[in-house]
């Protein structure tokens, strides 16, 4: 049996905490069909995980208001984001087969429990990756993505010390909710978690505020940018091609980017000023670390971490994570720890699960490096004040979105988005119930004939 599902087995074995105040483990309303799907017995379209390596779409019962706060949204957009490779792949663990995956989608409130404030049937809204409360110690700060109450994993505080917020889609390492690569949705806390989007915001901008604009904005703010910085990022997915996009609106003076494929050159043409390292063309005995001291002999001020700890470089790593010896390679961090200058500020937004080894710590002290984890970004408190800056056209989210595709082929969209094949950087998700697209947004690519 796979790691990620055995792991599922063994918190079901020691039992869940008992500080959430959301029912736990709903990840797809057909594993009770009583207590969670809808009583018409109307089904609906829905991504699910189906083992390592495989995901597959399936006809599955609609959600119900489970909870007074309870939002049901039908869903008119998605996306599939880098995380969602971690849940293929099984590098985080936890998830069991027929959970429903996507954690960025927006849509439009189609029932609500009865205590659901400040929404009405039929409001365009996006929703936030995590799950808050609205009122707990972290939620008083917008620190959402931290909630205390609405995730009860005894592993991940096993492991962590502590946990994070209950996610959407996101494994039952995180709770155990049902996803938004669906053609509905159950929101908890449905007032919380979900921002009403203005008329002059379509779906194919506002979709974005669920993850990877507030993510990359988390990013680039909390690891901090002092002006005329030199930021190196490394990853030009979308969370680093958005961290490259707010440096430079940060005050940054140079955006260097470090990847090993075509997404360099699709991030070089949308921001021309973005220099480029691709590492797998370097010759001979030069490395990344060789390469930026040439750039900028003392080393950049700032480093980002935009890739994650499950991809590794050279085959000591290779076997180590093959081996369960660690969950996460050390030679990104390791990278940036000694490329940065004495005092330099790295922030880690990519996803890291678990151990490493190898972690290079002396370089850390000596030299002063600041290593920041920057967490899962707590969206809520950005969101408004992203959705005020794609309104006002500071922000355009378009850059990043390559192709629309439809849910109904999003199991291969998988695949070529883990791929990087057909020059995918972020997909626009539509339904059945999507408007159609808006200026400037691409066209429907179909894979299947
Ligand atoms: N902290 C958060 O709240 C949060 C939210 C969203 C995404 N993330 C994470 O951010 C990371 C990036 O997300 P994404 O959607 O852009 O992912 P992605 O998988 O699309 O992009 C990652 C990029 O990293 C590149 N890469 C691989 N190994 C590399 C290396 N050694 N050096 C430099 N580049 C390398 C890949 O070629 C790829 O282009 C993922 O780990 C994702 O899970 C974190
Ligand atoms: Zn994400
Ligand atoms: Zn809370």
């Amino acid at each position: 049996m796979a790691l990620s599902q055995g792991a599922a087995l063994m918190e079901k074995a020691i039992g869940h905490d008992n500080n959430a105040t959301t029912e736990q483990d709903i990840t797809n309303p057909g594993r009770d069909r009583a207590k969670y799907a809808d009583p018409s017995g109307e089904t609906m379209k829905a991504l699910v995980w189906n083992g390592k390596n495989s995901v597959k779409m399936e006809e599955v019962p609609k959600p119900r208001v489970v909870e007074d706060r309870d939002v049901i949204l039908k869903i008119t957009g998605s996306t599939v984001c880098g995380s969602d490779l971690h849940l293929l792949h099984g590098s985080v663990v936890q998830l069991e087969k027929g959970d429903i995956l996507g954690h960025e989608f927006c849509g439009i409130v189609d029932e609500m429990g009865p205590a659901v404030k400040g929404l009405k049937k039929g409001d365009r809204v996006v929703a936030s990756f995590q799950i808050a409360c609205g009122d707990c110690f972290f939620c008083k700060q917008k620190l959402s993505s931290q909630c205390e109450k609405t995730n009860s994993n005894t592993m991940e505080n096993g492991m962590y010390g502590g946990r994070t917020a209950g996610m959407f889609g996101y494994s039952h390492f995180t709770g155990g909710f049902a996803g938004g690569q669906a053609e509905y949705t159950r929101v908890p806390y449905g007032d919380v978690n979900l921002l009403k989007l203005p008329d002059s915001v379509p779906d194919e901008k506002g979709l974005y505020l669920s993850d990877v604009l507030a993510t990359s904005w988390n990013c680039v703010v909390d690891t901090r940018i002092d002006p005329n910085d030199t930021v190196a990022i490394w990853g030009a997915g979308p969370i680093g091609q958005m961290c490259a996009d707010f440096a430079f609106m940060n005050g940054a003076g140079r955006v260097i980017m470090i990847d090993s494929n075509w997404r360099l050159d699709y991030v070089k043409s949308k921001y021309p000023k973005v220099e480029l390292i691709d590492y797998s063309t370097l010759p001979k005995g030069q490395t990344v670390y060789s390469k930026l001291r040439e750039m900028c002999p003392r080393g950049p001020d700032v480093a980002l971490e935009c890739v994650a700890g499950e991809y590794a470089k050279g085959w000591a790593h290779y076997f180590e994570l093959q081996l369960g010896l660690e969950t996460d390679t050390s030679e990104i961090i390791n990278e940036m720890i000694t490329s940065v200058r004495n005092y330099g500020r790295c922030g880690v937004t990519g996803v890291y699960v678990g151990y490493t080894n190898h972690f290079n710590i002396g370089s850390l002290m000596e030299r002063g490096i600041r290593l920041i984890g920057n967490g899962q970004a707590p969206v809520h408190l950005y969101w408004e004040k992203l959705c005020k800056m794609i309104e006002n056209g500071e922000i355009d989210p378009l850059k990043m979105v390559t192709h629309r595709v439809s849910l109904d082929e999003l199991d291969d969209v998988y695949y070529k988005f883990e791929k990087k094949e057909d020059g995918m950087q972020k997909v626009f998700v539509e339904t059945k119930f999507s408007a159609p697209a808006a200026a400037g947004s691409p066209a429907l690519t179909r894979y299947r004939k």
